[in-house]
């Protein structure tokens, strides 16, 4: 009945000042109930398309609130998503993840929710899930911590954004790897934190070169992205002097360790430590799901203050919603055994591309890598001295693959030049395909002249 009094209304401007009838008149000329009238009238006041005036009667408004409705505006159909293309890296296979155990939890905790869930919410996120990941990190990285120096976050581009806000002085200076993260640059700037590059080698960075007045480290010791080294112990154990020498923070991204294919992990930086200095960084994007939008930082106590503080403020990181979800997904040993398949699964996967890559041994310089998601591999003199880096993955991407340029990672001047292949989220008929694909595109230009 709304709607249509509305309608009435604005088709006929010259009703403006009339008297509406009595509600119950109406009700009973349109056979309704009086109840139905009175909302109607109640609304469209409320809209501002009638008004009631004192002493009784309800009257059409003099100027009606927009008489001509708004002229639809021309809307381009949203473009579809965009499929990820091999060899885009970084991406744990989704399909894997045990969605119906993961809604078994999400239906179990929520359908009744523990009354703490719907209180006022630890501003470090939910209190068993961060014991779960205090112990998957003391199993897994061999790191020892607490639960109470656990802060869930909402990934680890969030974990920085908190650190510079909440740590570190506006206009400080942090040394990053270069090549490196690119979203890690980007977020720093955003915060006003100002990225000091190193160029790293193979044993990663090199903390001789790091410069005393710099506020924080970020480093990536267990496995540098994207090159994959590991740093020694020698130079982790000289960059934690460093650290203590300039008052200064690391902070240590380990972003896929678990995902090792010989050996042992390589422990923690930040257990090396006794997290003094060290801020360990997580995230479950490569482990589960960027989709899930949950990593976390392991602080030192001296902080946890500081960072309560401003959380006190700005509200708690990350959504509660899947954090119970996850801590019974963890305590339960699923998110263990997940692991552990998708690390069979990975290793299979990256020995499948070294195989797929063998027709390419000539321009590629093609090795194993003991862990990751992707390998990072360096162009053979064959290769390089034709073509850049950057121009192989840009005709890639018009072939329809996701080649990143090693040198796309880097901000400093003559960068190296690699390829990422990134090998987790594509099955081997998919990473077979591509390889071929490439073997196309590249061996051309390995046999043509030079
Ligand atoms: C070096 C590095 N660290 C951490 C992450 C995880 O980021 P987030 O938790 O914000 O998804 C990524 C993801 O691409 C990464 O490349």
């Amino acid at each position: 009945m709304t709607d249509a009094l509305r309608e009435l209304l604005r088709a006929a401007p010259e009703a403006a000042g009339a008297r509406l009838p009595a509600s119950r008149v109406l009700a009973e000329e349109l056979s309704v109930s009086r109840m139905t009238v009175t909302s109607a009238y109640d609304q469209l006041v409320a809209e501002g398309y009638l008004v009631t005036r004192r002493g009784g009667g309800t009257y059409v408004a003099r100027e009606l609130p927009h008489l001509a409705p708004p002229a639809p505006t021309p809307r381009k159909a949203p473009e579809p998503p965009r499929p990820w293309l091999p060899f885009q890296p970084g991406l744990p296979d989704q399909s894997l993840f045990p969605h119906r155990i993961w809604a078994r939890h999400l239906e179990r905790v929520w359908r009744q929710p523990d009354p703490a869930l719907l209180d006022r919410p630890d501003s470090f996120g939910w209190p068993a899930l961060r014991a779960a990941i205090a112990s998957h990190l003391s199993a897994w990285r061999g790191l020892d911590c607490t639960p109470e120096q656990v802060l869930i976050t909402g990934g680890a581009s969030d974990g920085f954004d908190l650190i510079g806000r909440a740590l570190l002085p506006a206009g400080a200076r942090m040394a990053i790897e270069d090549p490196g993260w690119a979203t890690l640059e980007h977020t720093l700037r955003g915060i006003g934190i100002a990225p000091v590059a190193l160029r790293v080698d193979s044993e990663g960075l090199d903390p001789t070169r790091l410069p005393e007045d710099c506020a924080a480290v970020n480093v990536t010791p267990s496995r540098h992205y994207p090159t994959g080294v590991a740093m020694p112990l020698a130079r982790r154990l000289a960059l934690l002097d460093w650290a203590h020498r300039a008052s200064a923070l690391i902070i240590e991204d380990d972003y896929d360790s678990e995902f090792r294919y010989q050996g042992q992990p390589l422990p923690a930086l930040a257990g090396l430590d006794g997290l003094q200095r060290v801020i360990y960084m997580g995230s479950f994007s490569k482990l589960l799901s960027p989709a899930l939008r949950i990593g976390y930082l392991v602080v030192p106590e001296a902080l946890i203050e500081k960072l309560r503080a401003t959380l006190s403020v700005t509200g708690s990181r990350a959504s509660l919603v899947p954090q119970p979800a996850l801590a019974a997904f963890m305590a339960s040993g699923e998110f263990a055994t997940h692991l552990r398949r998708m690390r069979r699964t990975y290793a299979r996967r990256q020995a499948h591309l070294l195989e797929a890559l063998t027709p390419l041994s000539e321009c590629l310089d093609l090795a194993p890598d003991p862990s990751g998601m992707h390998l990072c591999i360096d162009l053979r003199p064959a290769l390089g001295v034709r073509i850049t880096d950057a121009e192989i993955s840009r005709r890639a991407a018009a072939d329809g693959l996701t080649l990143r340029a090693l040198s796309s990672h880097s901000v400093l001047p003559e960068p190296p030049q690699g390829l990422l292949f990134g090998y987790a989220g594509f099955t081997e008929s998919q990473l077979s395909a591509a390889a071929a694909r490439l073997c196309d595109l590249l061996a051309p230009l390995c046999a043509g002249p030079a």
